[in-house]
């Protein structure tokens, strides 16, 4: 082999290292911004922010920051069976209030909660989805249509 070759070879392979070096980079570069997307879209759902912030405008008062409620005042809505049975008429409750004497968790609430009939369609949507994200293990994000069509069936 003579020198020339010789140099062409060496040439050669550490061009084709610099190329692989790129290949490599690139990906990485791409997975870290998918990364940084997702993480991005991830804390900025803006309808649970909406709805965290209405939530604790008007109901943490009574029911608690976390949900946790209050003593045998205000019942619990995290983990709470009763908010897990009765989703499908959360904006019913929040739109009407409730009157009955309701049993959460094992304990009797007989305090009237009064309902918010201000709170307008798109807001209740944002509320309810961020209760039932936050509050519950149900996996749902409801639609304003959705709301919309739980508060006809209101009685
Ligand atoms: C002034 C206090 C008060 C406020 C404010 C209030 N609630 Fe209530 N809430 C109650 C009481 C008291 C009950 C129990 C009603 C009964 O026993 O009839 C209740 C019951 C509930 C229930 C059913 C029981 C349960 O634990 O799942 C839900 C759901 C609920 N409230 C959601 C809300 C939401 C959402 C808001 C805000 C829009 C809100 N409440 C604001 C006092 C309040």
């Amino acid at each position: 082999m003579n020198i020339r070759n010789k140099m062409l070879r060496i040439i050669r392979t550490k061009s084709s290292w610099v190329g692989a070096q790129k290949r490599i980079k690139n990906p990485l570069i791409l997975l870290l911004f998918l990364i940084a997307t997702l993480f991005v879209a991830y804390s900025c759902r803006p309808q649970f922010h909406q709805g965290e912030a209405i939530y604790l405008k008007q109901c943490s008062n009574c029911h608690g920051v976390d949900g946790e409620g209050l003593r045998s005042l205000y019942p619990p809505l995290k983990d709470a069976d009763y908010l897990f049975e009765n989703s499908q008429y959360l904006p019913c409750i929040i739109r009407y209030g409730i009157k009955d004497t309701i049993v959460v968790e094992g304990k009797v609430y007989a305090m009237p909660m009064t309902g918010f009939p201000k709170i307008s369609e798109v807001d209740m949507t944002n509320l309810v989805n961020y209760i039932l994200a936050e509050f519950t293990s149900k996996n749902v994000v409801l639609g304003l249509s959705e709301v919309k069509n739980q508060l006809e069936q209101c009685n």
